[in-house]
């Protein structure tokens, strides 16, 4: 292929990624993973299962067998393949996932023009609202959003391999549903854990926490981190919640940290996607997009990070790299 032709053909594979991902959202929201895991497998009999054309099902799985999404034919069947599979309607599918980017956050991404060109929320621009308060209006969309973040919490096991919290009290601040400090405490019996969040997230937090670890070794504090962070920490945790907050109010976050800390032995722990400005990755840059459009957010540099811990008088003792484009910076109070 004359480099022309390669130039032209990549410029197509380029322009067509929208369409793909709509291809594999349609199949999700028909159903199809589901159906053929059922045995209603050919053309006719997912059909009729999902309630919808043949002649659609046959050119719509025609793509996605190219693609390596499925296996199989429409006459003899289709099978899935490990991707489908992740795309199942059970606990820890990525399903909820695709349905949301396929519908919400397709429609924000549209705004793509507006939203890069005056970094605001490109959702916003399509909704006429913030995405939290779309959210709050509709449980059911709601709760796909909640079940669809949880898929991207398939890093928080390894977080105990990349910090010592033995005999550590910590402090999850922004700490949500708890999953996080649950999963930190049953693979850690000798820590302790304080979980944060606002008022109206600390009872989930609380539910959650006492069905899984049990509430021996927690509490969960209601409030603002911003105004209030609990003292005497070993380990302060923020993860994924910097990302839609200006810098000067996450440095003005780390300094109540380090003045909350125990002592000079405590540290800071930042877990976040971080994005790099050297051309190297293209998914945490896609994930930093992502926030803009969805609710105006930003992922940071490890250096814009650095720079920041600084100014609140905290330095980055070591970085390390976790499953799922996630970063883990640890900092320690300058003595
Ligand atoms: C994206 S979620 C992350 C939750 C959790 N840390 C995780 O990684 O699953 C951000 C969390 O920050 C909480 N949050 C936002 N502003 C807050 C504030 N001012 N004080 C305490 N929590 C806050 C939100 O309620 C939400 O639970």
């Amino acid at each position: 292929m004359s480099a022309e032709h390669k130039a032209a053909h990549d410029v197509v594979e380029l322009i067509t990624g929208g369409w793909r991902a709509q291809a594999v959202y349609t199949a999700v929201r028909m159903g199809l993973p589901d159906h053929i895991e059922a045995g209603r497998t050919t053309d006719a009999e997912l059909a009729d299962a999902a309630g919808v054309a043949e002649e659609g099902v046959h050119r719509l799985m025609r793509l996605l067998v190219a693609m390596g999404v499925f296996d199989g034919d429409g006459r003899a069947g289709y099978r899935n393949t490990d991707v489908s599979a992740a795309l199942l309607d059970r606990p820890e599918s990525l399903r909820d996932m695709c349905l949301l980017y396929g519908e919400e956050f397709y429609t924000a991404w549209g705004h793509a023009y507006e939203a890069i060109s005056t970094v605001s929320a490109g959702f916003e621009v399509a909704y006429g609202q913030p995405l939290y308060a779309y959210l709050g209006q509709d449980a059911d969309t709601s709760d796909r959003f909640q079940r669809a973040m949880r898929a991207g919490n398939l890093f928080f096991d390894q977080v105990p391999w990349v910090f010592d919290f033995a005999g550590k009290k910590l402090v999850d601040l922004g700490g949500g549903n708890g999953h996080l400090l649950a999963t930190i405490l049953a693979a850690v019996p000798t820590a302790t854990g304080t979980l944060l969040d606002r008022e109206h997230v600390a009872p989930i937090a609380m539910q959650n926490l006492a069905a899984t670890v049990g509430l021996d070794r927690v509490e969960v504090v209601g409030g603002d981190m911003f105004t209030t962070v609990p003292p005497g920490g070993d380990v302060y945790v923020l993860c994924r919640v910097l990302a839609g907050w200006e810098d000067d109010a996450v440095v003005g976050l780390f300094e109540n940290c380090r003045r909350a800390m125990a002592g000079p032995q405590s540290r800071l722990l930042i877990l976040e996607r971080v994005v790099t400005d050297d051309g190297s990755t293209v998914l945490p840059a896609l994930w930093d997009l992502h926030l803009l459009m969805t609710n105006g957010g930003r992922h940071r540099t490890v250096e814009r990070f650095t720079a920041m811990l600084n100014r609140a008088g905290l330095d980055v003792e070591r970085v390390a790299e976790l499953p799922m484009e996630t970063t883990a910076l640890i900092a320690a109070p300058r003595h």
